[in-house]
Parts: structure tokens; sequence; C-alpha cells
């Protein structure tokens, strides 16, 4: 699977795994960036940093279900036969059972999506093992989970402490227990996202965890450079976008300027 075929399923996802090969996601919010990442991921993720790529804010915290719910059907339109999972926000799914049911339904039901992704361990894995029962498939998230960062001090490196990094292997056992069907390790040091990939049957998608994780994800306009003011030791920029995008609106305003834009050949008779 991968590449030569196309993931379309959480069961496709577990095969490349148990094949021993590397799962590849990527984060996408609409459906142009879907399509053309298409045809080369094994999955989209519609995380909900696009309240901060794309809303320009500090956190994830003020993500809404109705905003995820947007940008999940862009993503499923632009991108129908690819795994897509979508971020829950923050406060959708915490507050109770019943609650977390009804909202991961409607981002089901509304975009097409395959998946939701929720963060956290412990706490969440009665929610988990709820949305499963009623055919919600789940990926789970720990380490640094961006929601919790004002408990957490900040977006730094979780699990150096040894009973740090005790409770989040307890953790993810209770999560592969509960029912999720893949876990996100966010910024944990490389020996402990091995261990908790070694531990589990499940496949990790590791971000800033090192190269020992069934798979990885990266948020696409990091990986694509287009905020060179974010770079993080994790991060690899394989295109260096923002410079290409100020080129052409620099030559762009020029032009129209100069009056060279538009042209005989970009005019109607
Ligand atoms: O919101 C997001 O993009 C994420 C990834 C960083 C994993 O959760």
């Amino acid at each position: 699977m991968s590449a030569e075929t196309k993931v379309k399923t959480i069961h496709d996802f577990h095969a490349v795994a148990q094949a021993g090969k590397k799962l590849a996601v990527l984060t996408a919010y609409d459906a142009l960036f879907a399509r053309l990442l298409a045809p080369h991921v094994d999955a989209l993720l519609v995380g909900d940093s696009v309240h901060q790529v794309l809303g320009g804010n500090e956190s994830t915290l003020g993500a809404t279900l109705d905003q995820m719910i947007y940008h999940g059907k862009a993503v499923r339109k632009g991108a129908p036969d690819t795994v897509v999972v979508i971020d829950m926000p923050f406060l959708s799914y915490q507050v109770s059972i019943p609650e977390a049911i009804r909202n991961a339904g409607r981002v089901m039901a509304e975009t097409g999506a395959t998946a939701v992704k929720l963060e956290g361990g412990r706490p969440m894995v009665a929610t988990i093992k709820a949305l499963v029962e009623v055919g919600i498939p789940v990926m789970a998230h720990l380490g640094l989970t961006p929601q919790s960062v004002h408990q957490l001090g900040g977006y730094r490196v979780q699990g150096r402490e040894h009973n740090v990094a005790e409770r989040l292997l307890a953790e993810a056992s209770l999560i592969e227990d509960a029912g999720a069907f893949a876990m996100v390790l966010e910024l944990v040091p490389r020996a402990l996202a091995k261990k908790v990939t070694e531990k589990l049957s499940i496949p990790t998608i590791g971000i800033g965890a090192g190269p020992d994780c069934d798979g990885q994800v990266l948020v696409l306009h990091d990986m694509l450079g287009l905020n060179t003011a974010f770079k993080p030791k994790f991060l690899k920029h394989y295109a260096a976008l923002a410079g290409e995008v100020e080129k052409a609106a620099a030559t762009f305003a020029s032009e129209v300027r100069e009056g060279k834009y538009p042209g005989a050949e970009q005019s109607f008779e």
C-alpha cells in the first residue's frame, strides 16, 4: 500500500504500517491543497492548527466546531478517496460523552470525514471508547497536546522526566485498548516515541517525535516554508514558498503600476 496503492480506509492505513512501511500525513484546510496532496500522502489531517495557520491566532483554543466542519467539507471535496481525519476542537468533546458523540457525529455526517482526532490521555479513554462503539474512528493525540498549552506551560517537549514518560507510556496503552485506530505523538523524545511505537499495535504518527514512529505528520504551511518565522528543530522546509509568494506579489504590483499588466494577451477584444 501507499504510493502504489491508494490508502482509502483506516484498514488500508493499518495495512501500510503492518507491512512495515511508513505513513505520510500532512495537514490540509482547503479543497485546492487537498487535491494536490491527496495522491502523495496516506491521510490528510484537518488540524485545529487552522486557527493558528490561517487564522493568525496564538493557540488552537478558539477553533470552533463549525470552523472545523467548514474546512473538513472543503478537504473532503478536494480528496474524495483519501483518509481524512478532522480535529475535534477544544471543548467539543471534553464536557460530556453525549456531547462528544453528538459533535463528532456532526463532523462525520456533515463533512464525510473518515475519522476524528482528539487530544488527551487517561481522561479521554471513556470518550474514545464511546465514540468507537457508535462507529466513529478516533485518532488519539499524546505528548504536547496543543489544546492544553497553558496547563503544559508552553509548546515544549513532553516526557523528558521519568514519571511523565511512564505516564505517557501507560496512557498510550489505555488509549489503544479504548479502540483508537492511530495515535499522534507530538514533541516527545525520540526514545520515548520508539518505546510507545514498539508497545502499541496501532500506528504512531510523530511530529517532533523522531524517526521511529510508524509515520510522520507535518503542518503543510510550515513544511512549505510559508512561515519563515516558525522554524522549530523538528521542522524541515521542503520548499521555500514565502519567497516565491513575495516575489510574485512584488512583480504583479510593479507591473500594474508600470502599466505592463494586463497586456494585450490578457485583454478581451
Ligand atoms: O492541529 C494540527 O495540525 C495537529 C498536528 C500538529 C498533529 O494536531
